[in-house]
């Protein structure tokens, strides 16, 4: 079982699109993408921060829940 550093809080997103990125980035002094999910509209990806995982960088438009609100992330124009 992976430890959890920050918190057992997840987050939702939600993809408003196709081909949303879902993109972990890497805990410690090295900050680099480590993975990358698409998700197509209407697929959902619940998700935490762990011992390895300490951004998530969501592109494409997508509903983004969290325990501090939601937020909507914007296709590029
Ligand atoms: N193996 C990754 C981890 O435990 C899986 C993961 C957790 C992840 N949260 C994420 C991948 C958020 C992408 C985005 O950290």
């Amino acid at each position: 079982m992976e430890k959890n550093t920050s918190s057992n809080e997840y987050i939702v997103i939600k993809a408003q699109e196709d081909g949303v990125s879902v993109i972990g980035l890497t805990r410690g002094s090295d900050t680099r993408f480590h993975h990358s999910e698409k998700l197509d509209e209407g697929e959902v990806m619940i998700a935490q921060f762990t011992e390895h995982t300490s951004a998530i960088k969501i592109r494409g438009h997508a509903k983004i829940s969290t325990a501090y609100g939601e937020v909507e992330s914007e296709k590029k124009s």
